[in-house]
């Protein structure tokens, strides 16, 4: 096993988390590096579901370190929420097997109440985020006012450091016509959280440094989905971090010539939670999809919205991430059709294109190209071997090789941890 990045291709919910599950067998640590409790990653295994939303996903295995990264946005409270659920799920965390990075910054309550009130005041433009105060902490974040974990070690500061900043937010809410957050109370929440994390917190970078050099294997587990991306994504239907291959090293002080290996996933058709264009967009694909239950939010519980799968999308986000392999999940949701379709180009004012363009006006004119390949009209879910795949299944996938740029290595066919094939 190498240093390997796992970056979503699409908009999110690729099942990153599951893959990342798969491969933490083989590695020692489980990293992430961006994004924060708006992270929605589900793993299966014996017949338990796990949702994992700051945590890395390799905390379900009980001798590998995860470590949350500089990157990361921290909600204190939500963070100590999640290790209270695993725990109750027969999860061990300690000190010693998840490590916090005290540069990270925090997400306080103020921070989820500005993100309401901010998508309330976009109106019909409104991004439809997630509502853990995502955007507002990278934004104090980069304007150099934000909190850190490290912030968390001297809980006598507590006060003096959180008044002000929530007493500036609060003028931002009162004006909006929002309640304003107690400072006081906010202060006590962030004092108990605190004395509960201190163990935790620790200087991650040079622990993965260390770590790196010493030989161990480090797999970083991407949040998110490249057309999420503050840069590359649907700007400005998009979240506030790089979810794409780099921000896995600025996210985790880990240089790029440390990674070996990036594995891109997809899905093998397309979801979108939230706003924004969406070309292959299909009210057959999301009817099929709800239909069997599947494609509700791991975090939110919101639909998904759902369409054909996107190869100009996939082609793209190949491209910026440098992606050796694909991991295609879900080809099991294909199942039952009998014509399935592949957009392989866009059409944009009489030009045919194949990357996506830059603006939301120019993406929302695009018409998509589909080619059509015959259904397998089988049932996957219980294959043991790539070798036992009907032929449809594989010409699809050697042809989403083709489309791609790189080969398909893994392959999903049910939500647990067993469905999970090596492609030969
Ligand atoms: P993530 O955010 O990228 O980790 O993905 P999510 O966990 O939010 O969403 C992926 C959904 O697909 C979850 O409900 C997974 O349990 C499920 N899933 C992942 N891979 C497969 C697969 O190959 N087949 C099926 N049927 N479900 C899958
Ligand atoms: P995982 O890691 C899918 C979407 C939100 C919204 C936009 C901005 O599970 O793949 P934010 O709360 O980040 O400011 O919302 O991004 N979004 C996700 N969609 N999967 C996710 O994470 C997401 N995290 C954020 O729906 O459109
Ligand atoms: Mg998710």
């Amino acid at each position: 096993m190498s240093n390997t990045i796992i970056v979503g291709l699409q908009w999110g919910d690729e099942g990153k988390g599951k893959i990342v599950d798969y491969l933490t067998e083989r590695s020692d640590v489980v990293a992430r590096a961006q994004g924060g409790s708006n992270a929605g990653h589900t793993v299966i295994n014996n017949g338990i579901k796990y949702i994992l939303h700051l945590i890395p996903s390799g905390i379900l295995w009980p001798d590998k370190i995860c470590v949350i990264g500089n990157g990361v946005v921290i909600d204190p409270i939500g963070l100590l929420k999640e290790m209270d659920t695993l725990r109750a799920q027969g999860v061990s965390i300690t000190p010693q097997n998840l490590l916090i990075s005290d540069n990270a910054h925090l997400t306080l309550p103020y921070h989820r109440s500005l993100d309401l009130a901010r998508e309330k005041r976009r109106g019909v433009n409104a991004i439809g985020t997630t509502g853990r105060g995502i955007g507002p902490t990278y934004a104090d974040k980069i304007e150099r006012q934000g909190l850190r974990i490290t912030d968390l070690r001297d809980t006598s500061k507590l006060a003096e450091e959180i008044s002000w900043r929530a007493e500036l937010h609060n003028q931002e809410l009162e004006a909006a016509g929002y309640e304003k957050v107690n400072v006081a109370e906010v202060v006590e929440l962030i004092t108990a959280a605190a004395l509960r994390l201190q163990p935790h917190i620790t200087n991650t970078v040079v622990y993965l440094n260390h770590a790196l050099n010493n030989g161990m294997k480090v797999l970083f587990e991407g949040a998110q989905g490249s057309y999420l991306d503050i840069d590359h994504g649907t700007y400005p239907f998009v979240t506030s971090s790089n979810t794409t291959a780099g921000g896995a090293c600025t996210g985790s002080g880990v240089s790029p010539r440390k990674i070996e290996r990036v594995v891109g996933v997809a899905k093998a058709y397309t979801t979108r939670v939230g706003g924004g264009p969406f070309i292959t967009e299909s009210q057959e694909i999301s009817d099929l999809l709800h239909g069997m239950g599947r494609e509700y939010g791991a975090t939110t519980g919101r639909e998904r919205r759902c369409g054909w799968l996107d190869m100009v999308l996939i082609h793209h986000a190949v491209m910026i991430n440098g992606c050796d392999e694909i991991a295609i999940t879900n080809l099991d949701g294909l199942d039952t059709l009998s014509t399935i379709r592949i957009c392989t180009a866009y059409e944009l004012d009489g030009q045919v294109i194949h990357h996506p363009p830059a603006t939301i006006a120019e993406i929302e004119r695009c018409k998509p190209v589909y080619e059509e390949h015959e259904g397998w009209l089988q049932d996957l879910s219980g294959m043991t071997s790539y070798d036992d795949l009907p032929e449809k299944a594989k010409a699809y996938l050697t042809r989403l090789g083709e489309l791609a740029g790189a080969k398909v290595g893994l392959l999903g066919i049910g939500p647990s941890r067993d469905q999970t094939l090596v492609v030969e």
